[in-house]
Parts: C-alpha cells; sequence; structure tokens
C-alpha cells in the first residue's frame, strides 16, 4: 500500500535529529506494481453509480490520514465539519468557522490525493444569502484546495446550491440527520420514519438534483427510504446510516480507527482499536523515559 503514495519520503533535514521514514516497502518479486490511479472526479462518481460500483468516503481532516486514506483507495476525501467536534473538541459542527474549513482543506489538499477533495461549508456561511454561500464556496476552492463542497438541507438550500454550481463548482448535497440543524431537530435523531417525512426527503432529494448537485449523502434515515431516494436519483447517493442500498458509503475516519473515545453511533463499524494503540505506545515511551532506557545509544549521535 505505501507504494501507492505519490510523493518520495521525505529526507531528514541536514543535521536534524528526526530519523529517516522507514523505507516503502518494494512490490513482491514477480507481482505487477499496482496500476497507478486516475484522480476521481464527478464524472468518475456518477460511471460508479451507473456500473453499480460502490463508492467509498471517509473524513479527512489532515495531511498525513490523507495521504492514508487514499493509499487504501477512498474514492473522495471528506474534510467534515465534524472536525468540529472529532478533532477540535466542540460538542456539535456549530462552532466550526471557515478559518477552521480552510486551514484543514489545505492540510489535506497537500496531500494532492487521487481522491476528490471535498469540503464542508460550516454554519453559517451559506444559509444568509445565495452570494455569501458562492463566496464562501469559493474560497474552499481557491483558498482551501478543494475540488467541491458540501452543504446541509434540502429545497431551503436551492438558492444557494444554483449560485454555486452556476459558478462552476460541484456541490454535494446532505439530507436526512443534518447536525448543523441539531436544535431545530432536536438532537441527533433519525429521521424520514413517517410518511411526511419519507415525503419531505423524497422531495428534498429531487430538488437538489435539479439544483445542480451532483451527489447527495443521505444520513440517518430508514434504509427502505434510502432505497426509494436512490432509486429515484440520477445523482449518486452516499449514506451513513442510510443502509446498505446507496450508491455509496461514507464514514468519520475516526470512528473506523478507533480514534473517537467517546460514544460512535450504531451504523459505525470499527476496524481498529487507534486510540488503545496509541495509549499502549504512549506508556512504552513513558515508561523507558522514566527508567532511562530511552535514548540509549542507538537512538545518540556519537562524536
Ligand atoms: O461532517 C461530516 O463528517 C459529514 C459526514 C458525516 C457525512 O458531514
Amino acid at each position: 500500500m505505501a507504494s501507492k503514495f505519490r510523493s518520495a519520503p521525505r529526507k531528514p533535514e541536514a543535521g536534524g535529529l528526526r530519523a529517516p521514514q522507514p523505507a516503502q516497502s518494494a512490490p513482491a518479486a514477480g507481482a505487477q506494481p499496482a496500476k497507478p490511479r486516475a484522480k476521481v472526479t464527478r464524472a468518475t462518481l456518477h460511471e460508479m453509480k451507473q456500473r453499480s460500483e460502490p463508492i467509498v468516503m471517509v473524513t479527512a481532516y489532515d495531511h498525513p490520514f490523507a495521504r492514508i486514506a487514499d493509499a487504501a483507495g477512498v474514492d473522495v476525501l471528506l474534510v467534515g465539519d465534524s472536525l468540529g467536534m472529532v478533532v477540535l473538541g466542540f460538542d456539535n459542527t456549530l462552532p466550526v468557522t471557515m478559518e477552521h474549513m480552510i486551514h484543514h482543506t489545505q492540510a489535506v489538499a497537500r496531500a494532492r490525493p487521487k481522491a476528490m477533495v471535498v469540503a464542508d461549508l460550516p454554519f453559517m456561511s451559506y444559509q444568509v444569502n445565495a452570494e455569501e454561500a458562492l463566496r464562501n464556496a469559493g474560497r474552499l476552492v481557491q483558498s482551501g484546495g478543494a475540488e467541491a463542497v458540501k452543504l446541509e438541507g434540502g429545497a431551503r438550500s436551492r438558492a444557494a446550491i444554483e449560485a454555486i454550481a452556476g459558478a462552476g463548482i460541484p456541490v454535494m448535497g446532505h439530507i436526512g440527520l443534518t447536525p448543523q440543524s441539531v436544535h431545530q431537530l432536536g438532537g441527533y435523531r433519525v429521521q424520514g420514519r413517517d410518511a411526511d417525512g419519507v415525503e419531505q426527503l423524497m422531495q428534498d432529494a429531487q430538488s437538489l438534483q435539479e439544483a445542480g448537485c451532483f451527489a447527495l449523502v443521505l444520513e440517518a434515515i430508514p434504509m427502505a427510504v434510502a432505497r426509494e431516494i436512490t432509486a429515484a436519483v440520477r445523482i449518486p447517493s452516499i449514506g451513513i446510516g442510510a443502509g446498505p442500498h446507496c450508491d455509496g458509503q461514507v464514514l468519520v475516519l475516526h470512528d473506523i480507527i478507533g480514534l473517537q473515545m467517546d460514544w460512535t453511533p450504531k451504523f459505525v463499524r470499527r476496524y481498529a482499536d487507534i486510540a488503545a494503540a496509541t495509549r499502549a505506545a504512549l506508556e512504552a515511551f513513558v515508561g523507558d523515559v522514566r527508567r532511562g532506557d530511552f535514548p540509549d545509544r542507538d537512538h545518540s549521535y556519537g562524536g
């Protein structure tokens, strides 16, 4: 997997104290080198929907994880405003600012991933009027390096989407549980549980498609409803807590790798326990330093 990284491993600075990065593993004898991946664009995602090939999106908020996720073959890196909770320690996504989003989008974009980089428009950056929405979407692209933006809401976000998409910036919609509306929704609840809710979601999905969205996130809705929406729209649906019938799946990276130490929702499958592994490594380091076992001669300069 390391061989898929495109940039060369960094050399230690002359005279610096940093150890060289471990060498990248060569392909096994006789193995074909992995075919270089083409850049993922909105056209790629549309073709994947047509071929019924599942789209994989994960969140990424920094450079090392962007590189790792890209090397793992993820199609879309979402610089989600979940960074407010996952990385910055806020209680919800509402305090996240344009400055936070630009800062983290830059770090992800600097990985120059083959995956498409989508950045969230944070709370109050697109709700006031379409002009402000377009200006802020433009900042995420121009200063942040995003290749597309995502915003929450159904028909009410239509004017903003039309303005942004009309200026040539791809827009991903987000309906169902929309965390920026947590106070209006009364908490992080599954949406579309009754007939009115389902009708509203269907109308919102159609409205976002007509407004020019190239893809839709469906969050926390019953799987039968997600299946209906996915069949009704031409654009790819990417589900989170929306069951297996969407065109793709997205999860928060820190949930997947067990770096989120608080509550995790029912729809998360955890594939590693990086929090525990990190703690064990740091406890070992603390012990070594306290006992005087680190640094030893192997990790010290002579002369
Ligand atoms: O901010 C985010 O991480 C998201 C995903 C949960 C879709 O919007």
